[in-house]
């Protein structure tokens, strides 16, 4: 379902003409409703790789086929809607609207193309997932209510609520405490599993880490297996 073929990424330097090259020739294959791992040292470009694969940054070089479009030669429009449809991001910091509820935050996603879906449906899918994640009490409450580890289930909600087939998730445990981080990390293997969603997840965490079936490291801009693919 997602393939990066010799992708590259090269930054100007602060302040000079030098090009930083951040990604040297990335190439990666993951298949429908598996789970990966991207680690690395801080720095290495992991965002910047897991931003690509999501669309939200491109290229200098190479290709990235997603479902077997090459999303570094789509249209903005194209781009725009398959990032709301196909794609769900999780940050590490949940980025949840503070003035609205928790309700209304995980339905943002749904307000970009109304005609998709009834609002009824839509609405049930929320609270559906949001019962799921344990958040049943908390539909009306706002974010600045909810402890860090609630915060980051009603993110991983709002991700899921267009039903993507790809999950990025970039550490999504990096402001959590440990048993927060355990919750989080069980989630999203479950939802890889259930909801049949590719899962790539970028993390520091050796523990998040090895809940996925292959874990990948980053350094000096290549990508290497850590261990061997399931
Ligand atoms: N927009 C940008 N302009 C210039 N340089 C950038 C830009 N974005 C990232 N970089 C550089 O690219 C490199 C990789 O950054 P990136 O954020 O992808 O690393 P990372 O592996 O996610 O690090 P961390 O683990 O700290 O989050 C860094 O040296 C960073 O300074
Ligand atoms: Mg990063």
């Amino acid at each position: 379902m997602l393939e990066l073929v010799n992708v590259a990424k090269s930054y100007q330097s602060p302040g000079g003409t030098e090009q930083v090259c951040v990604l040297k020739d990335i190439t990666l294959k993951v298949k429908k409703g598996r789970s990966v791992a991207i680690v690395g040292p801080s720095g290495s470009g992991k965002s910047t790789l897991l931003n690509i694969i999501g669309a939200l940054d491109e290229p200098t070089r190479g290709q990235v086929l997603f479902d077997g479009r090459d999303l570094t030669k789509l249209s903005d429009v194209e781009l725009a809607r398959i990032r709301n449809q196909e794609i769900g991001f999780v940050f590490q910091l949940h980025h949840l609207l503070p003035q609205c509820t928790v309700l209304e935050n995980v339905l943002v996603p749904t307000l970009v193309d109304k005609n998709l879906v009834s609002k009824k449906e839509v609405q049930e899918r929320a609270i559906t997932l949001l019962n799921r994640l344990g958040l049943k009490d908390w539909l009306l409450h706002r974010p600045g209510e909810l402890s860090a580890g609630q915060r980051q289930r009603v993110a991983v909600v709002r991700a899921l609520i267009n039903g993507p087939r790809l999950l990025l998730a970039d550490e999504p445990t990096g402001s959590l405490d440990e048993d927060a981080s355990q919750n989080i990390a069980e989630l999203l293997v479950e939802l890889n599993r259930t909801e049949a969603v590719t899962l790539i997840v970028v993390t520091h965490s050796a523990k998040l880490a090895e809940y996925m079936g292959r874990v990948l490291e980053l350094s000096n801009g290549v990508l290497k297996d850590r261990a061997g693919p399931r």
